[in-house]
């Protein structure tokens, strides 16, 4: 490829990338899909198996309810497995998982089928049918991943919950998606340490009264409690006569729903992002194909967690859909040693890895020598997702880990997306901490209030102003809120970060412009932390705001006025930590508690983050008009 004359610091492809590169001329491919981007994705969506072709690609009578392949019958489990179960991939792995205590299991893909049609007939004897939800609660193991594909394969949505999310979060959204199956592990591996996530899934079904049926996976084989009636075993369940490995298929409307999942926002209380079968499949197949290269033989490993968005797109059904074979990973990256990521590459000959910038300043932390014992040759392409890479950490990851001949995917996207929106292909020069440029038949800016691009390297919205087939669709059960993502400028997506754009048109992402904080890539919103601490008997009112860390990008802060009465005391600071990792999860335990006696307020009664963050970062809060005296 010719080599373009970019600003600042730039890593060009190297000729061996290039050559075994599937697109060798970005700029050619992102011609023709800005020509006619439904013609793009119809012909993207020709490489997959439908039941019956769309009479349209796109619809848009009903703007922002975008349709897409409308008209046709599909069911992506079935590009996912049974496709291959027909070719030379029936013997091929379709997933190597590695538990965190050593075990070791693989699928072919006639195993994952055999597994997921078992399942899947599990579920509709307990009367599952197509649309219902179902929630699963599980650590890292296949059986999440064979639970999500049999949900599909008989047209219930699955609502997945992370397994780092406690009571109060996944009681909400078992209630609010109105489950009636819930699908939990008895624990998982963490760190050494069990997860009981069984009795946490205990306490949170005594606060909701949705579930009829619990099913467990037994992981780790620690004592449980089984309640007579309401929980069965899973190995017992799949050794019954009716799971048979005989499964029909639900066939589906392209925009029939395929699963929830819930991620914070603004305010108030974690929205259900809605997904579908047709656009969705296509989208994830697509952007991972091109975006890190798949081919026949590689083995791909994606670190994330099948409980978020990255998982459900780039562990389950994008690697499924191009029929590559998976790695799975229970655990934690430094367990026992902190080279078990690279010893496990080096093991398994990983050719893609996929992973966060804080698992990578995380690692980077523990110096280089542990990543040096051990061969990596086997790495082809890098990747990074969930929030901004630091250009440090981007140069240690390119250097150490790639031997400067992987190039590094920074994919920018979000749980409504569905799919890469802002990255690079191997072909594309990089600089380190920009996602380059939208994928091609995407189209973003970045502009100012009033919606006018912005002038070069300026800040400001980052939006998306064509629809994309990987699209949410609706929040669940709540349209209007759907609606919101679209109302700032009309017909345009507004995704909640701000960015600024090179000279070069790379888009360069800053953070968040609204009240989500991303904590180790982790998106949680000020609301669910801020309703935990005030849950508890002795606060009155509660803030919380995301202030840098260097490891988990940002860290919580949280600022509680207490009830009157109440003694201010470190034991109370840590027993509030404790109630929020218990109410919410592990993952939203404040970094720091600090004890005050008002907080800034706008007249209406809103409470200034902005403020905050500026007095704790001791900088000027800038306009502060509005504050309540
Ligand atoms: C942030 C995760 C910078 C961003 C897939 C977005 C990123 C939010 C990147 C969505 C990236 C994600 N560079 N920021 N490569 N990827 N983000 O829904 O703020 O958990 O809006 O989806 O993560 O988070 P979500």
């Amino acid at each position: 490829m010719k080599k373009q004359s970019l600003t600042g610091e730039v890593f060009y492809p190297s000729e061996e990338v290039v050559q075994k590169a599937l697109v060798k001329d970005w700029e050619a491919m992102d011609v023709e899909a800005k020509r006619d981007y439904p013609g793009f994705w119809g012909k993207m969506a020709e490489e997959l198996h439908w039941f019956q072709k769309w009479d349209k690609v796109i619809d848009d009578s009903e703007k922002p309810f975008y349709k897409w392949f409308t008209g046709a019958k599909t069911n992506i489990v079935y590009n996912c497995l049974d496709i291959h179960v027909k070719t030379f991939r029936r013997n091929k792995l379709a997933l190597i998982w590695e538990g965190e205590n050593g075990d070791v299991k693989t699928f072919s893909y006639f195993a994952l089928h055999r597994e997921t049609c078992k399942f899947a007939n599990v579920l509709r004897s307990m009367g599952v049918k197509k649309g219902d939800r179902v929630t699963i609660y599980m650590g890292r193991t296949p059986e999440i991943m064979i639970a999500m594909l049999a949900c599909a394969r008989i047209g219930a949505v699955h609502s997945v919950v992370y397994g780092g999310f406690s009571v109060e979060s996944l009681s909400e959204r078992i209630e609010d998606s109105n489950s009636k199956v819930l699908i939990v592990s008895d624990g998982a591996y963490q760190r050494g340490k069990i997860v009981p996530l069984k009795q946490i899934a205990d306490e949170a079904l005594q606060r909701c009264g949705t579930v009829e049926h619990c099913l467990v996976v037994k992981r780790t084989g620690i004592e449980i409690n089984m309640e007579q009636g309401r929980d069965m075993w899973y190995h017992e369940l799949m050794n019954l006569p009716i799971a048979t490995q005989a499964c029909a298929l639900e066939i589906v409307d392209s925009e029939d729903p395929l699963f929830i999942l819930y991620t914070s926002g603004t305010t108030g209380k974690p929205k259900a992002i809605l997904h579908t079968h047709g656009g969705y499949m296509v989208g994830t197949y697509t952007t991972l194909k091109y975006v890190f290269d798949i081919h026949e033989e590689d083995r791909y490993w994606c670190a994330a967690d099948p409980g978020w968005i990255t998982g459900h797109s780039y562990i389950v059904y994008g690697p499924l859909l191009n029929g590559t074979t998976s790695f799975l990973y229970e655990g934690a990256p430094n367990f026992p040693y902190p080279n078990r990521w690279w010893s496990m590459i080096e093991r398994y000959g990983i050719n893609i890895l996929y992973t966060a910038p804080t698992a990578i300043r995380g690692l980077m932390r523990f110096g280089e020598a542990w990543v040096n014992r051990h061969d990596l040759s086997s790495l082809r392409i890098l990747g990074s997702v969930g929030e901004p890479i630091n250009p440090e950490a981007w140069r240690w990851y390119h250097r150490v880990v790639g031997k400067e001949k992987c190039p590094i995917m920074d994919t920018w996207w979000q749980t409504e997306t569905g799919m890469f929106m802002i990255t690079p292909m191997p072909c594309v020069p990089l600089k380190p901490g920009s996602g380059t440029r939208p994928f091609p038949g995407i189209e973003m800016d970045v502009v100012d209030e009033n919606g006018k691009s912005v002038k070069a390297n300026e800040e400001g919205y980052l939006i998306i102003k064509t629809p994309w087939p990987a699209m949410i669709r609706t929040v669940y059960k709540d349209p209007e809120r759907y609606k919101q993502y679209w109302e700032k400028y009309p017909g345009i997506y507004m995704t909640g970060d701000s960015a600024r754009r090179d000279e070069d048109g790379y888009f360069w992402i800053i953070g968040r412009v609204d009240d989500v904080i991303k904590v180790s890539g982790y998106r949680l919103g000020t609301a669910e932390i801020e309703s935990a601490l005030v849950s508890h008997f002795s606060v009155a009112e509660a803030a919380a705001i995301g202030l840098p860390h260097e490891i988990k990008g940002n860290a919580i802060y949280t600022y509680v006025i207490l009830k009157t009465g109440i003694e201010k005391s470190t034991q109370l600071i840590e027993e509030l930590r404790q109630h929020v990792s218990h109410e919410v999860g592990p993952i939203a335990k404040p970094e720091h508690i600090e004890f005050v006696d008002s907080l800034p307020k706008t007249r209406s009664g809103k409470i200034m983050r902005r403020v905050l963050k500026a007095r704790a970062l001791g900088e000027d809060p800038g306009n502060i008009s509005t504050l309540e005296e």
